[in-house]
């Protein structure tokens, strides 16, 4: 039986540093706890840390699967995925920023094409520049989740990149408020960023979920949400992302 059409979720930013990445791998946890087959993909092609930050060490990346398929020599998808574990894959990015540089957009829907029937969730975490590989990506996505802190540069970037999105209809965006990242940014307060935004915030991580010596866990391999020496300040942290979560998959709304 042909597998359904699977979510993709484009994790984005207008500023570096705000926490795609650790989203993405907490996402990526939590649909493994629902029981989803998922697949990560990492779009940050110069700086991309997903194997990184799992322990990975990928023989093959998003580089060899658009080099084999322009010389006629791509056999199958699973050739370039890794397993982290039974639930989730990971499409890694390229190893040397030379091989990025080969990456053309044009590429991009190949790879996504491949990806959608294949795993029930996508997540394809980005760089924070609007490159032509990351717009194919945006404009491919069933889900942009924006992700951004309180921070002045950052308001200012998101309202430009919010404008930009809703001239060109595209209205598939969720905006996620790192207060996790930072426990000292909180200049702002939510009804000043949603005036400055022009844009509802859809969900926020709290500063509870701040994660002191993040890098040791970080190196650990594993999955922050999935970390059991990891006592989270408030449980209500990881609901909170499932809500998330689960608010992302059409499907799992309309069984509600
Ligand atoms: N919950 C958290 N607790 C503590 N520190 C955090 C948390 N989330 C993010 N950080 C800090 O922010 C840094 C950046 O996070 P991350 O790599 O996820 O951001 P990014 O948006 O993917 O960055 P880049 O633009 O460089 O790809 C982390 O290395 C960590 O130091
Ligand atoms: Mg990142």
């Amino acid at each position: 039986m042909a597998r359904a059409k699977g979510t993709m979720i484009a994790v984005t930013s207008t500023k570096g540093g705000v926490g795609k990445t650790i989203l993405t791998l907490n996402l990526a946890g939590i649909y493994q706890d629902m029981k989803k087959r998922v697949l990560i993909i990492d779009m940050d092609l110069y700086g991309g840390a997903i194997a990184l930050n799992l322990n990975l060490n990928p023989d093959k990346t998003i580089y060899h699967f658009v080099d084999d398929l322009s010389n006629n020599r791509y056999h199958s998808f699973y050739d370039y995925v890794l397993k982290y574990n039974e639930q989730i894959d990971i499409l890694s990015c390229p190893k040397d920023p030379r091989q990025a540089n080969k990456i053309d957009a044009k590429y991009i829907e190949m790879i996504l094409d491949n990806a959608i029937y294949r795993y029930d969730v996508i997540l394809i975490d980005t760089s924070h520049t609007l490159t032509p590989v990351n717009i194919s990506v945006l404009d491919m996505a069933t889900v942009i989740l924006y992700v951004m802190t309180n921070d002045p540069m950052d308001l200012k970037n998101t309202k430009s990149f919010l404008a930009i999105l809703h001239d060109i209809e595209k209205e598939n965006v969720k905006v996620v408020l790192n207060d996790s990242r930072d426990q000292d940014l909180n200049y702002f307060s939510t009804f000043d960023i949603k005036n400055v935004i022009r844009h509802n915030i859809d969900y926020t991580i709290s500063a509870s979920f701040h994660i002191r010596n993040i890098s040791k866990y970080l190196l650990e391999g594993q999955i922050l949400v999935e970390n059991t020496s990891l006592s989270f300040r408030d449980f209500r942290d990881y609901d909170k992302l499932k809500k998330m979560a689960t608010d992302l998959l059409p499907e799992v709304k309309e069984e509600k």
